[in-house]
């Protein structure tokens, strides 16, 4: 069995030392396996300059994620973290994915830009892939928040093997608990979405960022969720292995079945 904490909390814009600080305290009071935080946790998330992004980037490799991956080997504990991501002249939305054993750890590049994100930050380039942590026998696969929209998304890290799939997420509107226990469903994994609540005002323009952080099951049932306002930690243990065998009668499986020469 895998324990899985579910982040919700409100990160406040560009205060990387207060994020930084909140989420190192939620790290250290946890005890579970895989631990899962909003999109752009040590920013916030209304960047609407590339100027911005150069001023609040972090590396992969550099000091900041260093330290939250020696907390992942310390606490033996998997942590995904959205963050601003600096990598040679380009800046990405990016999940740090960091595993105990630093050689799994892997960082992934949002690849569907929402909204003005397209003027900060570049689309991501690392493609969705799936980390098998040999460890915790675990399959693990990360989206970021709009790439929800997109079945392909989530369909690819089915595909690909993944167990649960971590969904870092800012998100907006009110659909998306309509959609995520169909992604479940449809590719039979777990998904947990840790999204960040509060609001953001830049130039005028106001983001409301509505909570609602939930675990879905491979078969669709909501696990646990939260309010849509107010830090929080959901709490829930899985069995990743229910997940693999695809077929749901002798004759049936919902990956061998696809007759994807018929699919645009
Ligand atoms: C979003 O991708 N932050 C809605």
């Amino acid at each position: 069995m895998i324990d899985i904490s579910i982040v919700q909390f409100c990160p406040k814009l560009f205060d990387k030392k207060s994020n930084i600080n909140k989420i190192e305290q939620f790290i250290e009071a946890d005890k579970s396996d895989l631990i899962v935080f909003p999109e752009l946790a040590t920013t916030g998330y209304s960047f609407i300059t590339a100027k911005e992004a150069e001023e609040h980037s972090d590396e992969f490799n550099g000091k900041i994620m260093k330290r939250f991956q020696e907390m992942a080997t310390r606490k033996n504990k998997i942590i995904v973290l959205g963050f601003a991501e600096k990598f040679r002249t380009e800046f990405y939305n990016s999940a740090a994915i960091l595993f105990p054993e630093k050689e799994y750890s892997a960082c992934y590049r949002k690849t569907h830009l929402f909204y003005r994100e397209r003027f900060c930050f570049s689309e991501g380039n690392t493609g969705f892939f799936v980390v098998d942590y040999k460890p915790f026998d675990l399959k693990l696969g990360t989206m970021i928040c709009y790439d929800w929209r997109f079945p392909e998304a989530a369909r690819t890290l089915g595909i690909k093997g993944a167990d649960i799939i971590a969904c870092p997420s800012n998100l907006v509107t009110n659909i998306w608990h309509l959609a995520m226990p169909a992604r479940a469903i449809e590719n039979k994994v777990f998904l947990a979405v840790a999204n960040r609540y509060g609001t953001e005002e830049r130039e005028g323009q106001e983001l409301f960022f509505n909570g609602d952080s939930a675990l879905w099951s491979y078969n669709g049932t909501l696990l646990a969720v939260a309010q849509k306002e107010g830090d929080e930690v959901l709490k829930s243990s899985i069995d990743p292995k229910l997940t693999r065998n695809k077929a749901f009668n002798e004759y049936n499986d919902i990956f061998k079945d696809r007759r994807s020469n018929y699919y645009a």
